[in-house]
């Protein structure tokens, strides 16, 4: 059996929190991520017969029965994920159509998974649903996107026009756009189901007056996804109490889909 310390997995995940807690988008306990793994993968480092301890997860999820998570834990600071991985981090395995979750390690000072689990795990169906690729579901506190939810429209389209007019390649990253909720209690189920709601139509949802959730097909490509958007709403931000003399025009966003292949979202566009 080989140390689960240098898993691929492992490894992403530790620079990934890092760099999160180093964006300054994860303060405190702030911010969780969920990282799907293989069976296969999984087998290489753990005996998956040996379950520590069995947590009831208070939802169910009968779709992702017997599937592996890497998950960071519930008040645990990404600050710490690199020096004591096995305490803020723990990997579990579903069962109970969803209803328990087994832990195959971590998580040893006697922690649990993260408050946002049934957020995290609702939006792992709804992306699997569109694209069977998916892996990651990230949630995290960048101040430029929280504080826009204090200022700007929390209409989507008019949100998701807003930041693609903030930098030339937002379309092209997002072009799904972003989607958004209302401000509603955390680590709910009622949250979670609201926000797999609206995975299904963009990977991109903001928690208004709280943060933001990303999805994608591995870490890096969520991180990018987040940092992008993040990038435009500081951009928004400084200019946003200023007459604005140029900008993104709709024309010129045609002109981005048709250069890199995208389609922005169904009628966001002029
Ligand atoms: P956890 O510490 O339970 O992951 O919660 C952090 C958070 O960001 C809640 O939304
Ligand atoms: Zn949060």
């Amino acid at each position: 059996m080989k140390d689960i310390l240098t898993a691929p997995f492992m490894v992403e995940m530790i620079r990934t929190t890092t760099n999160m807690y180093n964006h300054g988008w994860d303060e405190r306990n702030g911010g969780n991520i969920s990282l799907l793994l293989d069976e296969t993968e999984v087998k290489e480092y753990l005996d998956t017969d040996h379950v520590i301890r069995s947590i009831p997860t208070g939802f169910s999820a009968p779709e992702l029965d017997g599937r592996y998570f890497l998950v960071t834990g519930t008040g645990k600071y990404f600050k710490n994920v690199q020096y004591a991985p096995d305490v803020n981090l723990g990997l579990v395995r579903l069962c109970d159509g969803g209803e328990t979750a087994q832990l195959l390690w971590g998580y040893t000072d006697g922690g649990k998974f993260t408050s946002e689990f049934p957020a995290h795990m609702m939006s792992h169906v709804a992306r699997l649903k569109v694209d069977s690729a998916n892996r990651v579901v990230m949630h995290c506190h960048p101040a430029n996107l929280l504080a826009m939810t204090y200022v700007h429209t929390l209409d989507e389209r008019e949100f998701t026009r807003t930041l693609w007019q903030m930098c030339t390649e937002c379309i092209v990253v997002f072009p799904d756009g972003v989607n958004v909720l209302p401000w509603m209690l955390c680590g709910t189920n009622e949250i979670g189901e609201a926000t797999a709601e609206k995975m299904l139509t963009a990977r991109l949802v903001v928690w208004s007056l709280h943060g933001i959730y990303g999805a994608g097909k591995d870490l890096d490509e969520t991180f990018g996804l987040i940092e992008t958007a993040e990038k435009a709403a500081e951009i928004y931000m400084k200019i946003a109490h200023l007459p604005r003399v140029n900008t993104i025009t709709d024309d010129m966003m045609h002109q981005l889909e048709e250069r890199f292949g995208v389609k922005g979202r169904e009628g966001y566009l002029d």
